[in-house]
């Protein structure tokens, strides 16, 4: 559920909004829902369009994942961004939080899963002191084929495996590309790895739900047809539910429209679940990448987006909570929590011990976080602050599919509220073709000398 009493209207928070404000979007709204229908036959919506084919891919997926898991000791993610961030949030919410510690036995004799995410050489170095790549299955993830964070980090390992396995090194790659287009293809083509297709409609930010996520899930024994369920539930809700205050993504999309035109130009991500914080990462993703656009359909120039904060509960109540609560009134917060964790830990009693600490002996670790949260939220709102918080019954699988497409869909809409693109990345393209330059890939000669004479002034 949507817990959207922080930002409503209160004696606090005179300037928070009213049921009327948010229902006078409505029609706005609407139009929204209906120019996303139309995106969503015209296939850029693919994300939430191909939920149901990606659901008939899980025997396919379940069955190689199973076949690598009694294969390989360890399961490595390369890639960056949407090609990282998915799985590896789905990893943190759904496995054991020490699952890579674990005891194979106690992990389902499954992998230990890793995901580089980034290009740092004594990472990199070090990742090779921890796992034989003879024990390994690396799955090479790039939508374009061409990202060149990835593609340094599959020459790498590909080298490694031809030194170490000689003949028998593509047996150690499993490549997730486009169908179509793309370096990566053609060479998984040639060396015969095996080969998992990203869907074209897709954009990497949105394609944890594809083999991009799904095959890391399915490696480590996550229920990947769950979460597809409660994803396919979500999305269901979202495509078939009228007004503001009925579907979820209309209520969030609203709240965040308001927000941002009442000048809350940061918006706070913030879970009270250890499991979730890499989650955050990738919401944070989800909302700056997709939103944070110059021009808007029209070719206006615009500058909008709001900006992305991660943070974790309680761990922040003792840092950024300060700056939430006293600095400038420029934020709105999303809290993220459970109704039940999935264990309990409770705190023993010691009545020899200082009196002044009995209060905490028989409650549990849960209570206390729930009273911290609580008393975050008061505390917030005594200062006028905008709060809001989705609860999930539990962390599984299939809330977890729910929370992804609620996030996904929010954004969408955003999008056509802001009446920009969300699904491309031109900021982001500028950088990877900046790159390409500098290190001098061929056809890119005028766009270096560019960089190189702006390095010198
Ligand atoms: O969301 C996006 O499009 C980006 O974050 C990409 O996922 C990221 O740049 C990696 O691109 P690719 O998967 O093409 O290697």
């Amino acid at each position: 559920g949507i817990d959207y009493t922080g930002m409503m209207s209160n004696s606090q928070n005179p300037s928070g909004f009213t049921k009327a404000e948010l229902q006078s979007l409505q029609i706005e709204l609407d139009r929204a829902q209906t120019s996303l229908e139309s995106r969503w036959e015209a296939g850029e919506l693919d994300f939430s369009k191909l939920l149901v084919s990606m659901k008939a891919q899980v025997p396919e997926i379940i069955k190689y994942a199973d076949a690598a898991a009694s294969k390989f000791e360890n399961f490595v993610v390369l890639g960056i961004g949407g090609s990282a961030l998915g799985p590896l949030a789905v990893h943190q919410a759904l496995n054991h939080y020490y699952y890579n510690e674990l005891p194979p036995e106690k992990r389902g004799l499954r992998p230990r899963l890793y995901v580089v995410d980034n290009i740092d050489p004594v990472r990199f170095k070090e990742l090779f002191q921890i796992l034989d790549p003879s024990k390994t299955l690396f799955n090479v993830i790039s939508k374009s084929g061409n990202t060149s964070e990835t593609m340094a980090q599959f020459l790498i390992v590909r080298d490694i495996l031809r030194q170490v396995c000689g003949d028998s090194y593509a047996e150690h790659i499993v490549v997730t590309t486009d169908k179509a287009k793309g370096n990566l293809l053609p060479i998984a083509l040639k060396e015969g790895f095996q080969r998992f297709v990203i869907p074209a409609g897709v954009g990497g930010r949105f394609s944890e739900l594809t083999p991009v996520g799904l095959l890391a899930a399915a490696v480590c024994g996550i229920d990947i047809d769950q979460l597809l369920e409660g994803a396919l539930s979500m999305d269901q809700w979202i495509r078939e539910t009228q007004g503001v205050f009925s579907n979820p993504a209309q209520l969030r999309v609203a709240l965040a429209r308001f927000s941002w035109q009442k000048g809350k130009t940061v918006s706070v991500f913030m879970p009270y679940v250890d499991g979730l914080k890499t989650m955050a990462d990738w919401y944070a993703q989800l909302w700056a990448e997709s939103l944070g656009k110059r021009f808007d359909r029209q070719g206006q120039e615009v500058h909008v987006g709001q900006t992305p904060v991660k943070a974790l509960g309680v761990t922040d109540q003792h840092s950024q909570v300060q700056l939430y609560v006293e600095g400038p009134n420029d934020k709105v917060m999303t809290f993220v929590t459970v109704e039940k964790f999935k264990d309990t830990q409770l705190i023993p009693l010691d009545s020899e011990l200082p009196e002044d600490i009995h209060f905490l002996g028989g409650r549990t670790l849960e209570e206390l976080l729930f009273s911290e949260q609580k008393a975050t939220e008061y505390a917030l709102t005594l200062a006028g602050r905008q709060h809001q918080k989705i609860i999930l019954s539990s962390l599984d699988a299939y809330n977890v599919g729910q929370l992804l497409l609620l996030l996904e869909w929010e954004t969408a809409y955003m999008g056509e509220l802001l009446n920009i693109n969300a699904f491309d990345q031109p900021g982001v393209e500028e950088g990877k073709n900046g790159t390409y330059a500098l290190m001098g890939r061929k056809g890119y000669e005028t766009r270096k000398k560019e960089i190189e004479e702006y390095g010198e002034t």
